[in-house]
């Protein structure tokens, strides 16, 4: 079986990523990732170095200005050359090479239910807010913050006890399998593997 070939873009511990690189080794699974990229030294990267799977780092700190990072980042993810882009706890807003370079075939996860709570804080921004339901959110990548079309979505009870971290962690539970499923589904292309998946 041909698989879809995706470049996962990660900044911290990358669970996400784990859970990704798990159903990978189903024998069923419709993608392959070819290369993870951090933007700094992620604990996550270490998951992509057990797995055997090229790592780069592209950090804004070794770059003249933002706009070098962007074209960087962007060259760094064709020399891949997947047909998805999955942003996985990936902090840094995506900028217009790759962006354009990948319309439509960008996507990125989210501790909230957007469009509530979007931006860096989803999880202690819903607690601060006092909702009794939040979730995670899968969304294609537009040049907004989290405004990207929703594309999938899972709900999570707030406890009276909750902390960030507590409630972080169960929607993390549920936003794994979330993202591994639409993954999935995205690069499920049985009749044209080398197509460009259609997201939604
Ligand atoms: C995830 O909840 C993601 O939605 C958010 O940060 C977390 C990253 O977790 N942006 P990990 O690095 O995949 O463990």
């Amino acid at each position: 079986m041909t698989r879809t070939p995706i470049v996962v873009l990660i900044s911290g511990t990358g669970s996400n990523l784990a859970a990704l690189l798990t159903a990978a080794g189903a024998e069923d699974c419709p993608y392959r990732i070819v290369a993870v990229i951090a933007d700094r030294e992620a604990s996550g990267l270490d998951h992509a170095r057990a797995a055997r799977i090229p790592t780069e780092m592209v950090r804004l700190a070794d770059h003249e200005d933002r706009a070098a990072w962007d074209r960087a980042l962007a060259e760094a993810v064709s020399r891949h050359a997947p047909e998805l882009v999955v942003l996985a706890g990936f902090m840094k807003l995506i900028g217009p090479p790759l962006l354009e370079d990948y319309a439509g075939r960008l996507i990125n996860t989210h501790p909230a239910l957007l469009p509530s709570f979007p931006g860096a804080h989803g999880v202690r921004d819903a607690l601060a807010h006092g909702v009794k339901i939040t979730g995670a959110s899968v969304i294609e990548v537009d040049p907004g913050i989290d405004t990207g079309r929703i594309l999938a979505q899972v709900a999570v009870e707030v406890r009276e006890d909750d902390t960030e971290d507590t409630l972080h962690e169960r929607i993390k539970a549920v936003e794994q399998p979330l993202l591994v499923d639409v993954v999935r589904r995205l690069t499920a292309a049985p009749e044209a593997p080398r197509a460009r998946p259609r997201l939604g």
